[in-house]
């Protein structure tokens, strides 16, 4: 018997002739294309981590604490400090990854008939959760710059009346944050269309001094909804641990979709060791942040167009043929990202070598 093609195969429609997501995974000297820390894990972590795995390890024969009650309250605290909002545990969901997390939402607040909104060049998921959950996707638009500004992404909101609306910040693949104006006259547009609003902060630690984080903006907002995650400023990548802050009545919905036991004994134990090690990760945000700027700084000395960066990576564009420029990065063994923005292309901040070896790249590129 011949192994039946996929073509062959009795699939939903929508899903024919489509592509799985992914970045390139290569074997390359950097790698700088997926936004991850790309600092080790610290040693002392990894004996944290490696100590509640073992531990978690002789309870493998029962099921997980399904409230993920301990790693909830750590996250609350830390949420707490990190952003001076006052967050509770009943306040915080998690799953596998900020992606699960915005899978819950979408099943609990969107779904078939439904619509979810984003606004492009954004995070390229979203129409993918939409998909994935039978919704209709809805492209909102922005400033030519990229940028956002409260009327129009309200009136946009007015205008699209959509049941789930995504705003990222800081935004990927431009890398900038959104001022809370945007947010507030989003989430009051979206009130009178009962929509929710999710505001993705996955890269929210790397942000400029002085950017508040809309996790401030809970109080009185029982439509907002937050989400952070693990894989960025925590280097919890391989981790899977994604979470959000909302209302506690959010949290309530979102066990109503949460297929039983969704996040590992193993999960939960190695996030609550890299939480109590947050102020050892962040060490390293900061580093980054040094590196980020830097990138933003010698791309502009080389005559390209960075975009201001309050995240962990850096796009830039004023490029004539971007595909050979990353062409030529990838044969000289450094991997980045092609962005979808015609002349653009997005790299991560690396440790400090891997960036040089970046920038001496680029300018090897540019000097022929
Ligand atoms: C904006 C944004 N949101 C969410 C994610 C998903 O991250 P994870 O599922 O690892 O938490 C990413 C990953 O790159 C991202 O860029």
């Amino acid at each position: 018997m011949t192994e039946p093609r996929l073509a062959d195969l009795p699939l939903r429609d929508e899903l024919r002739d489509q592509e799985p997501y992914g970045a390139p995974q290569l074997p390359v000297r950097t790698m700088l294309n997926v936004n991850e820390t790309t600092y080790d894990v610290p040693p002392d972590v990894v004996d944290a981590i490696a100590k509640e795995v073992r531990a978690a390890a002789a309870t493998l024969n029962r099921y997980p604490d399904r409230e993920f009650t301990v790693l909830r309250q750590k996250l609350a605290a830390y949420l707490t400090g990190e952003s001076g909002a006052e967050l509770n545990a009943d306040q915080i969901w998690a799953g596998n990854g900020s992606n699960e997390v915005m899978q819950h939402i979408l099943q609990a607040f969107a779904g078939p008939g439904r619509s979810v909104m984003s606004f492009p060049p954004t995070y390229s998921m979203y129409p993918l959760y939409a998909r994935g959950v039978y919704s209709d996707y809805i492209a909102g638009t922005r400033s030519a710059d990229f940028t956002q500004e409260p009327d129009d992404v309200a009136a946009q909101i007015r205008e699209d009346r959509p049941h789930v609306v995504i705003l990222c910040s800081p935004n990927n693949p431009t890398g900038t944050s959104l001022s809370l104006d945007v947010v507030e006259a989003a989430y009051d547009a979206a009130l009178e269309s009962d929509t929710m609003v999710v505001v993705d902060e996955a890269y929210g630690e790397f942000r400029q001094p002085g950017t508040r984080s809309a996790l401030t903006m809970l109080p009185g907002r029982p439509r907002l909804i937050v989400t952070r995650t693990m894989s960025k400023a925590f280097a919890l990548a391989g981790g899977r641990l994604g979470y959000l802050a909302a209302a506690p009545a959010v949290t309530d919905a979102l066990r109503l979709v949460r297929l039983p036991y969704h996040l590992s004994a193993i999960t939960q134990a190695a996030a609550t060791a890299a939480l109590d090690h947050a102020e050892t990760l962040m060490a390293n945000v900061q580093r980054i942040k040094v590196q980020r700027d830097r990138l933003v700084s010698e791309l502009n000395d080389m005559g390209l167009n960075p975009y201001p960066s309050d995240a962990n990576f850096v796009l830039f564009g004023g490029l004539q043929d971007a595909h050979a420029a990353w062409q030529h990065l990838l044969d000289d063994g450094i991997l980045i990202r092609e962005a979808a923005i015609t002349g653009h292309l997005r790299v991560t901040a690396g440790t400090e070598p891997e960036t040089t070896d970046f920038l001496n790249s680029m300018r090897s590129y540019l000097n022929g």
